[in-house]
């Protein structure tokens, strides 16, 4: 059988007397993009950061690539292959611009200066903000920074890739290209990735867990054909023709009609919802 790339074992977490996690079980497998979900507060973050030794396990173990991690020298070795995108881009950002930021994983992994800049200019590029390059990073904004904090982390061609939350603070243009550009991806082998956006886990999850009452419940991803009708609301500038009927035009329509949205100035748009129905097969 194929070695996982990372296991955790009988892993628990104490925080004071508070028991956050226990028995949690897990295995991450090549080819996997594997969703973790939860409430607010169910310790997923707390988990990501353990499986990359930024949280130590009060009893149980990591193994990671081959090997159990204890010590801080080990988990260095872990970070240089896995990757976390943390959930606040502003831990990830620390150089005064976005192309020293991007660069300074590579430079840290022992590329040349030239290098780890020719690798930070093209990782900047395929996630389409090459223009981001001498911005000041603590001045962009929230969803800049998070695509920035994605590039410093994508620069080190991580083996495994695990991303807390990467959508948050997206707009549905950059939520559809960071998806598309994490599914063209040759590396990471896998990853794992925290998420409530339920169109982001529908297009990138292959697997789901659950993480319930600290524990991790083994959960059946699966697709079938759902029918439903939906309202969407449209935004579009007064005056111009809309590309979809008013309300007025469906008096006679059977479904229930949209709520419209007038602006002035604002460029037409549409805003989508996706379903996704994770079944818990162990309650
Ligand atoms: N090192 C720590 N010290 C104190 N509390 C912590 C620590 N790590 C996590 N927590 C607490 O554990 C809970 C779970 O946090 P978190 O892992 O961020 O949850 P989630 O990501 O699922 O929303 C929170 O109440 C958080 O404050
Ligand atoms: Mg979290």
């Amino acid at each position: 059988m194929i070695q996982p790339l990372l296991s955790l074992d009988h892993l628990c977490f104490k925080v004071g007397n508070r028991t956050l996690l226990s028995d949690v079980e897990f295995e991450l497998h090549p080819g996997e993009r594997v969703a973790i979900l939860g409430a607010n507060g169910a310790g997923k973050t707390t988990l990501l950061e353990m499986m990359v030794g930024l949280n130590l396990p009060s009893s149980g173990r990591v193994v990671a690539f081959g090997k159990p991690r204890r010590s801080e020298a080990d988990f260095r070795e872990v970070r240089a292959r896995a990757g976390l995108l943390f959930q606040d881009s502003d831990n990830q950002l620390f150089c005064p611009t976005v192309l020293e930021d991007v660069a300074f994983g590579p430079l840290n992994l022992g590329r040349s200066g030239p290098e780890a800049l020719a690798i930070a200019r093209r990782t900047l590029d395929e996630l389409g903000i090459g223009s981001f390059s001498d911005r000041i990073t603590h001045k962009l904004s929230g969803g800049e920074k998070r695509l920035v904090a994605l590039a410093t982390v994508l620069a080190m061609e991580p083996d495994v890739l695990l991303l807390d939350e990467p959508t948050t603070g997206l707009d549905e243009a950059t939520q559809e290209l960071l998806t598309e550009h994490l599914l063209r991806l040759r590396l990471p082998l896998a990853m794992v990735f925290i998420s409530h956006d339920a169109a982001f886990v529908e297009r990138l999850a292959n697997r789901a867990v659950i993480l319930k009452n600290g524990t991790l419940i083994k959960s059946v991803l699966h697709r079938h054909p759902h029918v439903h009708a939906h309202s969407h609301i449209h935004v579009h500038p007064e005056g111009e023709e809309p590309r979809h009927p008013h309300p007025d035009d469906l008096a006679e329509a059977s479904h229930d009609a949209s709520p419209m949205l007038k602006e002035q100035s604002e460029p037409s748009v549409t805003f989508k919802q996706a379903g996704i129905l994770v079944e818990d097969h162990d309650q």
